[in-house]
């Protein structure tokens, strides 16, 4: 899979040259290329944002330079989907996680400002939120797009290790333990010492549908829902 982000920062991605993201790149699982926007300017200024029609205060990132550079990688890359960054989107989830990790490439265009010029929206395939709050600029939502889909990609975990996560068929993780098994006075519970598998996988289970149940009671009706009607509701057991 191929990634490119388009950005007035192209210097603030050092999250994304670590750890599982960056052995999937060196492992050639995924590409990911930084653009910068001014780079895609035709002016000797190199000027990305210009001020709001109708006044107000703010700027917007111009239109010209966002289209250039999504044209200039859909030569590279002619199926990749665009994705603009707004905190007016639909809201991020495993879910459209999982459905992005199976696309051919994304392109994603890391607003600022006051946004991007509106006209940017009609080269847009998925306008996506990262949450119900507002940040300075697209950087950190498409780096938290681009950790999420790449752990997704064939090969990144171990083959089993996203069914473990939360929100894997609706239910949030268990709690978990290391050693040692007694500190502070707190114990770490019976059953997961037992050695019992069975035993383990049980009160894992339990765990998990209590926590979901306690902290995500809408979460927890869709797991519901989807045991009664016969999908296998949790791969952990
Ligand atoms: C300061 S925000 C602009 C907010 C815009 N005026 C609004 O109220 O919808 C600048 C940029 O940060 C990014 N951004 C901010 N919050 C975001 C969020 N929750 N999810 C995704 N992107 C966000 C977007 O790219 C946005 O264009």
């Amino acid at each position: 899979m191929r990634i490119d982000i388009i950005t007035i920062f192209p210097d603030i991605f050092v999250p994304l040259d670590v750890s599982i993201v960056k052995r999937a790149v060196d492992k050639g699982m995924v590409e990911i290329n930084i653009w910068n926007l001014r780079d895609f300017t035709k002016d000797k200024h190199k000027k990305v944002d210009d001020t709001p029609y109708g006044g107000g205060k703010g700027m917007v990132l111009r239109c010209e330079p966002v289209f250039a550079a999504v044209e200039h990688i859909k030569k590279e890359n002619k199926n990749s989907k665009v994705i603009l960054t707004t905190p007016q989107g639909t809201l991020f989830n495993q879910n459209l996680a999982k459905k992005l990790s199976k696309t051919p490439g994304l392109i994603i265009i890391c607003g600022h400002y006051e946004g991007v010029d509106e006209r940017v929206c009609s080269i847009v395939d998925y306008e996506i939120s990262i949450g119900d709050y507002v940040l300075t600029g697209g950087e950190l939502p498409a780096m938290v797009i681009t950790d999420c889909v790449v752990r997704l990609l064939p090969g990144v975990l171990p083959e089993e290790a996203p069914v473990y996560d939360s929100f894997h068929q609706y239910l949030l993780d268990w709690p978990s333990y290391t050693k040692p098994s007694v500190f502070k006075g707190m114990r770490v519970p019976d059953d997961l010492l037992s050695g019992n598998h069975k035993k383990i996988a049980q009160w894992r289970k339990t765990q998990a549908e209590k926590r979901t149940k306690e902290r995500r009671p809408v979460l927890y009706r869709r797991y519901v829902k989807g045991e009664q009607n016969g999908q296998k509701g949790n791969r952990r057991d």
